[in-house]
């Protein structure tokens, strides 16, 4: 017998407001969700991902990628153990033969039993799957649902025409929602005070901001994509805080804004099911999106990619040298990794359920909390262990 849930669910009165987001502990159902980059998998190469604990087959195929579940239908052996497409359009399961199409699942043949009533019957599930601006996206969602467009569930700007994308992916040792709620995270800049990135850029960096409430935009219309813009206000920001309240003590943190260092306006947002936007984020005009994908309940994908709008293929080879020799060493293998640091090391704390009831938040959290209740209103189900057996 499985378990009906990943969660403790004796702590639910204690989330009210969010109780779909606690239990979303491996992610929410009826999503669209990255999957891999497309230069991940190339014509007739295979793939095999874990992703919201389903364990998924890709294929490539005459270049459109298709999806499989990754177990046989007959005995439940990994498919991916023994890839054996003797087609093009079929792959045959290594212990009996069960042989199924990529487009549809349907079971075309079986080597030890060509005879079976099975063929022509028997399916084996297939996912739905998108591909654009060099990524590949899978739905995982339930039977018989009407799949929405792939734009419903990436942030706004991402499929804009002329915008080039370059990044990496990264496995995470933490729970997913760690990922969109550090982009509204008002207060962990001070996380970033160390970085190479804003010696590089120049960039102010502050300490923290004031104003969470004031900040803070909803986007919960009747249209898709949802999510939660922070416009950051330049007039709410800490450059120096005393930490010691006592008497006489001159302790403090100094980081102060010198007038010689570029102000830019940034604005970060997340959006379902778990994708941050931060606009203005490397450089001007830029644009950064950030996937964070379940994997299990202790483990995401993290999909860091860095975007600039081109109009000529001159601009965008530019973008891609910028990309290669500053970017990808400044901004994410430095400032982007401190926030996995953080992700990793807070994982440990989020791995006990009773954690999301014992964490103490600040006036400044409020975003967080926003974002957990609008997750939790456009809950289309949640990842159970049933999903998965
Ligand atoms: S388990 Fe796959 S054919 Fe038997
Ligand atoms: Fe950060």
């Amino acid at each position: 017998m499985t378990k009906a849930s990943f969660v403790d669910e004796s702590y639910l009165p204690n989330v009210k407001t969010w109780s779909e987001y606690y239990r979303a502990k491996v992610g929410f159902r009826n999503y669209w969700y990255a999957a891999c980059l497309s230069t991940e998998i190339a014509d007739g190469d295979w793939l095999a991902r874990t992703i919201l604990g389903e364990e998924i087959l890709f294929r490539r195929i005459n270049g459109k990628v298709h999806a499989i579940k990754d177990r046989c239908i007959h005995r439940g052996v990994k498919l991916s153990n023994r890839v054996e497409c003797h087609t093009d359009s079929t792959i045959t399961c290594w212990w009996h033969g069960f042989t199924f199409r990529w487009t549809d699942g349907a079971v075309t043949n079986i080597v030890g039993a060509p005879e079976s009533k099975l063929i022509g019957r028997a399916k084996i599930k297939v996912y739905p799957v998108d591909e654009a601006q060099g990524m590949v996206f899978v739905f995982i969602g339930d039977p018989g649902i009407d799949v929405p467009p792939l734009s419903n569930h990436v942030p706004p700007m991402f499929l804009d025409e002329g915008r080039v994308i370059e990044g990496e992916v990264l496995v995470v040792e933490s729970n997913w929602r760690l990922g969109p709620e550090g982009g509204l995270d008002e207060i962990h800049r001070y996380l970033h005070r160390t970085s190479t990135l804003l010696l590089e850029t120049k960039a102010t960096m502050p300490l923290g901001y004031r104003g969470a409430k004031t900040q803070c935009e909803i986007v919960d219309g009747e249209a898709w994509p949802k999510g939660i813009i922070d416009r950051f206000a330049s007039d709410t920001m800490y450059f120096e805080v005393d930490i010691d309240t006592a008497p006489g003590a001159v302790t403090g943190v100094r980081f102060a804004d010198t007038g010689t260092k570029k102000k830019r306006t940034v604005a970060t947002s997340s959006w379902l099911p778990g994708v941050l936007r931060v606009e203005g984020f490397p450089e001007d005009g830029g644009c950064f999106f950030e996937f964070y994908v379940p994997i299990n309940e202790t483990q995401h994908r993290c999909f860091m990619m860095i975007s600039q709008t081109c109009r000529t293929p001159q601009e965008a080879a530019q973008f891609r040298s910028r990309y290669k020799t500053r970017w990808r060493r400044y901004a994410v293998q430095n400032f982007l990794r401190q926030d996995v640091d953080a992700r990793e090391s807070a994982g440990r704390f989020y791995q006990h359920d009773r954690a999301w009831i014992e964490e103490i938040l600040t006036e400044e959290d409020y975003m967080i909390i926003e974002w957990r209740k609008l997750s939790s209103r456009h809950s289309k189900g949640v990842q159970t262990p049933d999903h998965i057996a």
